[in-house]
């Protein structure tokens, strides 16, 4: 697994913004190939590649911080999150909200935020802790998504969606 680190400024702050994770994809069906080592070992079958997941070390992802990971192809943010910002998208919940959600249920646990980084306007990546709402905003349009990824604002129709994933333990997450 390789990590590369950008740093951003903001405001004349240099801090930590997205940490870019490149990681293995894991295969369910990885053992079922195996088992059948002549068979189609150049060519993935569609359905493979769908059912592929990916394991990430949360422990690497410190509070306040977004890590940005690929899977099947599009950026996943896990952003662990502060107790002010739970609280934050907490109290938004009887917002006047487009795609009403509340938090709790975007998310498994309060402090980790899981969900596909592609704006549900036409499709670019928003930018973290950016916009009007303390959370994600697309510079494409001008969508604002808020600390939990509900659009507040801007053409996008849709939050940002919840992937499936699985907590494998305390530190790691399995998506997909
Ligand atoms: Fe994000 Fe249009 S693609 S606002």
């Amino acid at each position: 697994m390789a990590t590369i680190d950008h740093n951003e400024h903001e405001g004349g702050v240099t801090r930590r913004n997205f940490l870019y994770v490149a990681s293995g994809a894991v295969s369910a069906t990885g053992a079922a190939l195996a088992a059948w080592p002549l068979i189609d070992q150049m060519n993935p079958a569609a359905d493979v590649l769908a059912l592929a997941s990916t394991e990430v070390d949360l422990s690497a992802i410190p509070e306040g911080q977004t890590m940005k990971v690929l899977w099947r192809g599009k950026p996943v943010f896990i952003r662990h999150r502060t107790a002010d910002e739970i609280a934050e998208a907490r109290a938004d919940d009887n917002a006047d909200l487009r795609d009403p959600e509340t938090d709790e249920a975007r998310v498994q646990k309060a402090e980790w935020l899981i969900m596909v980084g592609v704006c549900t306007h036409l499709g670019c990546v928003p930018l973290d802790q950016a916009g009007e709402f303390d959370g994600w905003f697309c510079p494409c349009h001008g969508s604002h998504y808020d600390i939990s990824g509900r659009i507040r604002k801007g053409p996008a129709p849709l939050n940002l969606p919840v992937p499936e994933y699985v907590f494998l333990n305390d530190t790691t997450v399995k998506i997909g």
